[in-house]
């Protein structure tokens, strides 16, 4: 079995293997505070919102508790992780994290199931590391009884849009709170980070810039018919457009750079593929605005393509799922069920041949080893002699 967990600062995302398809559930990672539980109870018995009480409090995660700010526009949607980290500002957050979790991995499927959680690379642009971060998630999941192990989250989505090219290439994962870029050669990561620019950042500048609240900047953003590479005359899309191209144009600056200054970085034989996920990379036009940006600097790898991996809200937490796949297989091979062939041991040879069966023996079932025939046909002619005498 195994599970993968990608977990960021807009979605928790679990990813496990089903018999026809893989299972893959979402939860936005969110919450609203509603009050001492004590206080509260009875409200929301009576209007049925799912809720959660940790300690004193009552609080709605995930979806409900979007749906809800979004229908009651005084709550207060909170948000347990900022940047791709633990939001230091929630004192709750690991709590939060860890019901959520909780409710979309369930129970192991077996004591110490393997769960493959993703985690950011080291940010280059703020004074923060992920260590804390990593240590937290490590124990919520360890707690819910799996087997913990970390995968950054620009090599997980290498597993999935980079396999068809063994595994080397260019990965850009662009969440709500990160960007994370991995090089990667034959399966190897030389070199991998993460700017805190990405989606969150888009709306903050883009809400910044014209004053419309972040909510429908954001819902403008993700909007279907929405393109970067369209004409509009609104301030709003202009300002998403606008941001948009920085967040991509800083991400092939800041390759390029650690580039220079990075021992250990192959030489690359030949063009290699830039593959991108991640929600933000989701918008239209997307692909287009990074391969017209790559054309504006002097980018030291040729690229052969860039591409979007299939599913990309989805496709590291299949990474994940993939690598715990392989953990598992490790860590706990499968028993061999097949019957063992009668001639593939000593004692095997001897009862068939002291059975005076070789003959009678139904061979299609049976692995035959040629060698192992000849000494089984000695033992019982030497059987037969004795007996014979
Ligand atoms: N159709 C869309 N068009 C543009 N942006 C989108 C679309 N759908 C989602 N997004 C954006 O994608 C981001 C969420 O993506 P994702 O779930 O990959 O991030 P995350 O993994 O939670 O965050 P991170 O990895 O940064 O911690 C949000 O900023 C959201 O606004
Ligand atoms: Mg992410």
């Amino acid at each position: 079995m195994g599970v993968g967990i990608d977990v960021g600062t807009g979605n928790i995302i679990s990813a496990r293997k089903g018999k026809t398809k893989d299972h893959l559930k979402r939860q936005r990672n969110a919450f609203i505070d509603v009050g001492k539980f004590a206080d509260v109870k009875n409200n929301l018995t009576r209007t049925k919102i799912e809720y959660a009480q940790l300690g004193d409090e009552a609080y709605i995660l995930g979806d409900n508790a979007y749906e809800y700010a979004n229908i009651f526009g005084t709550a207060e949607l909170k948000r347990p992780m900022e940047s791709g980290l633990l939001n230091p500002k929630e004192k709750d957050a690991h709590n939060i994290i860890r019901a959520i979790i909780g409710n979309l991995l369930g129970a192991p499927s077996r004591k110490n199931e393997v769960c493959v959680y993703v985690v950011p690379s080291e940010p280059i642009n703020v004074d923060h590391h992920v260590n804390y971060h990593e240590n937290i998630i490590h124990a919520i999941i360890e707690q819910l009884g799996f087997t913990p192990i970390k995968i950054r989250e620009a090599v997980a989505l290498a597993y999935e849009g980079l396999a068809d090219e063994g595994l080397t290439g260019i990965c850009v994962s662009l969440g709500a709170g990160m960007s994370n870029v991995a090089i990667m050669y034959q399966g190897l990561t030389t070199l991998d980070f993460s700017v805190t620019r990405s989606g969150d950042y888009v709306d903050l500048h883009a809400h910044k810039e014209t004053n419309t609240p972040i909510a429908q900047i954001t819902s403008i953003k993700e909007s279907p018919g929405f393109s970067l590479i369209k004409s509009y005359d609104d301030r709003e899309s202009l300002a998403i457009q606008s941001y948009y191209r920085y967040i991509i144009k800083n991400i092939i600056v800041q390759i390029s750079e650690l580039f220079k200054i990075s021992k250990n970085i192959p030489k690359f034989p030949k063009p290699v593929k830039m593959v991108c996920g991640g929600g933000t990379s989701m918008v239209e036009g997307f692909i287009d605005v990074v391969k017209d940006e790559l054309n504006n600097v002097d980018f030291p790898i040729n690229i052969s393509d860039v591409i979007l991996v299939e599913e990309p809200l989805y496709a590291i937490a299949r990474g994940a799922l993939s690598e715990a796949i392989l953990e598992e297989e490790d860590r706990f091979p499968k028993k061999v069920t097949e019957k063992v062939p009668a001639f593939s041991t000593k004692e095997g040879i001897e009862k068939v041949a002291n059975k005076h069966a070789a003959d009678s023996i139904a061979c299609e079932d049976i692995v035959i080893d040629p060698e192992k025939i000849k000494e089984a046909e000695k033992i019982v002619e030497k059987l037969k002699s004795s007996k014979d005498v």
